[in-house]
Formats: structure tokens, sequence, C-alpha cells
């Protein structure tokens, strides 16, 4: 039932994805279904970073020649994008970093740990990557503060939130299992214990529209390059009153207003936060990114996405000896084989030609959790189609039948 009615759907909406992967050039190398990782780049945003670096090379919010006045302009641009991106109400709010992982950096750092007392507590759900987990470790070790863990389930977050909650972070998306916490209730209940609510949007913002102030999000972060944009690029978003509270991150160029050799007084929103030269080629890029993502239906590209995934889970549930770890309808699948290492497998498909992930995905706790050492993920964006997935599950029958 299940598999004929993915077929069924996925024939009906064929035509909008093959327009979307002739957008993207490096589909001709391999299956790529490692998007998770990082997501593959259109036309596009490849053309834009070129050209920056062939005609257009300039400086950004500094000389005051004519190429740099464009490039400063265009970088404000591509503020005003992210911001309308996640409808946050000023661009101000919005702080470039190098990716997820500086964006949860600064939070803890700069936000945090002026902040937390010893015995003050942060609570972080048992689901997260490395990015955001380190960080709180790290500022507790600093403050004396706990980090206390959290199954993402929102009955459990009544009871463990208490006066002592000072942040609660939580992922938009697991990049494990797939699981989206339902940030509605999370958001009112944080807020009810007047904590703060950081989200890590690494994966969700990818999949789900974000709106960050229906959601009533304190701190939002993500990175560019799992947005089919640049690597070395990120986002810190955060409300306006908390940003202006809080420490510079790093001192140089361009995060202040004036100094002396003695002392020195700190540039407005965003720029405090941005010192040193921008990853100028990669914003142009991004907004570039940006703009093109408008000229797709992101609800029918979800749509696509979960007949896809649903179809991927329906064809690999008829092999032996499977075991799932994602929830349902997710476009990341992860799962192992009965008795054979994860990244046997790996290896064994890239010899066929087809990219995915294994092992412990920057998550070693959750793995802890799910009693495994790593596994086997699939991860698939519009691009992927119906042929991917039956390449991928042949070359894995492959695999199974040389390791076993
Ligand atoms: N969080 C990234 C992944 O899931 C690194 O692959």
């Amino acid at each position: 039932m299940v598999i004929g009615m993915g077929l069924l759907d996925l024939n009906l909406h064929n035509k909008l994805p093959e327009k979307f992967r002739a957008d993207f050039p490096a589909l001709s190398n391999s299956v790529y279904l490692d998007s998770a990782a990082t997501a593959l780049k259109p036309q596009t945003m490849i053309d834009t970073t070129v050209e920056y670096y062939a005609h257009n090379t300039a400086t950004a919010q500094r000389s005051l020649h004519q190429d740099a006045l464009k490039v400063t302009t265009a970088i404000s641009e591509a503020r005003q994008s992210v911001a309308k991106f996640i409808h946050s109400q000023s661009s101000h709010q919005i702080v470039w970093t190098r990716g997820t992982t500086e964006s949860i950096n600064i939070i803890a750092q700069s936000y945090a740990r002026p902040l937390l007392q010893a015995d003050d507590e942060i609570i972080v759900s048992e689901l997260e990557h490395h990015s955001n987990l380190l960080p709180w470790l790290i500022v507790a070790k600093q403050t004396g503060a706990k980090v206390i863990k959290w199954t993402a389930d929102v009955n459990e977050l009544s009871s463990l939130l208490s006066p002592k909650t000072k942040i609660v972070s939580i992922t938009q998306m697991s990049n494990v299992t797939g699981f989206c916490p339902d940030l509605v209730k999370i958001s009112q209940l944080v807020h009810q214990h007047n904590a703060i609510l950081v989200v890590d949007g690494a994966q969700g913002v990818v999949h789900q529209p974000i709106d960050v102030e229906k959601l009533d999000i304190d701190f939002y972060a993500f990175s560019a390059h799992k947005l089919y944009g640049p690597t070395g690029l990120g986002v810190l978003y955060g409300k306006q009153h908390l940003l202006e509270q809080m420490d510079v991150w790093q001192g140089g160029g361009k995060m202040l207003k004036n100094t002396t050799f003695s002392d020195f007084e700190v540039e407005d929103l965003p720029y405090k936060f941005e010192a040193g030269t921008q990853n100028i080629a990669g914003i142009l890029g991004f907004k570039a990114t940006l703009d093109w993502l408008k000229k797709w239906d992101e609800a029918q590209l979800n749509c696509y996405i979960t007949q896809l995934a649903n179809y991927a889970e329906s064809k690999l549930s008829e092999l032996n000896h499977i075991q799932f770890y994602s929830v349902k309808n997710s476009p990341i699948i992860s799962f192992n084989m009965h008795n054979i290492h994860h990244n046997d497998i790996a290896i064994l498909l890239s010899e066929q030609n087809i990219a995915i992930r294994t092992g412990g995905l920057c998550a070693k706790p959750l793995m802890d959790k799910l009693g495994c050492h790593g596994v086997i993920r699939i991860s698939i964006m519009p691009y992927n189609n119906q042929q991917d997935i039956d390449s991928f599950v042949t070359a894995l029958k492959n695999a199974i039948e040389v390791l076993t």
C-alpha cells in the first residue's frame, strides 16, 4: 500500500524534481545521498562565487571604490534575505558566522558565560549533535553550571524546568533520527520559566519553514552549506535585547566604533560580532542561493521528499535484519544491518558510486543511547529521484552479499 501510493505520487510530481535536478552539476558524479552532511550546490551559487573572485573582487565596509561599495550593498541585501527567510523582524539581528558550530559557541561564550553561576542549569536534549552539546559542556565547566539531559519529549521538559534553568537548547531536526521536537510547546514552557530557548536549525532549516518571531525563539543557528549554500558560512539570529547585552566575541577590524591604545567602544548590531573580513564570496553566493530557492514551491518540494523517503523506507524494509533508528516520513533515514559494520557498507557503496554517511554522525552520546557505535545514514533532497533510491538499494544488497 505504501509502496503503491509512493510510486503513484512520485510520478505525479516527477517534472518538478527533474527541473530541480538540472541546476546541480555535481549530480553527474555520483548518486548523492549525503545531503545532511552537506548539500550539493546549484549552478547559480557556483557562478556567483566565481564571478566575485574572477571579476568583482573587493572588500566590504572598508574601501570606497565602486566595487567595494557594491559588495557592501550586496552584503546588506544578503542579510535582509536571511532575515526574511527566517522571519526575523530586523536584519540587524542576523550575524554572519562560520557555521552552526560557531553560532552556538558564540551564544555559549558571549551570552551564557557571563550569566551562568554555579549550579545553574542548561537543559540540552540527548538528540543533539556535538555542535549543540560541546559548547554547553565547555561553558558548564567554566562556570560550574550543570548540563541536564533531556529526551526532547515535551512532557518530560515540564518536570526538568526549574528556577535554576537558564537555557534550553534543542535541535529543530535530529541529524540521526530525523525527529522534529514540538517547538511551539517547548517555547511556551521555556518562557513560562523565564529561561532562554536556543534552537539549532542545522538540519531543520533545510526542510521546514521557520518563523523565529512566531515561535518566540531567543537564538537560532544554522549553516549555509546544508541549505545549498557555501561552506564556511553560518548565521546566528538573536533577539535584539539579548544580542545587545552580550559581550563581544572576537576583537578586530570593524567590530568597533572607536579605539585608543587602552580601550575601545564596540559597534552596533550586528557588526560588533563580525570582527575581520567576512566570507564575502560565501555571503554573495548564499544570497544567490536564497534568491534561487524562491523559484521553487517549498511545500511541493517537501511533499516530494516525504514520498521519496517513504519509498526508500519501504524498499529498505524488505531487507532482512535491518534495524531503523529514524522516525517515519523523514528525509533522514538511519539504520544498521545486523552483524555488518556500518563503515564496511560505506566503502562498498562508494565503490559502486553511491555517496552516503556512516559512523557516529557527530552525535556520540546519541549513539550510546541507541546502543550502537554508528549507523548507516541516507539523507534525501529534492534533487534525488527514484532511480537514486533504486541504485542505492541494489548497491546495498550487493554489499550485504559480499559481507555475509
Ligand atoms: N551534522 C552533520 C551531519 O549530520 C555533520 O553529517
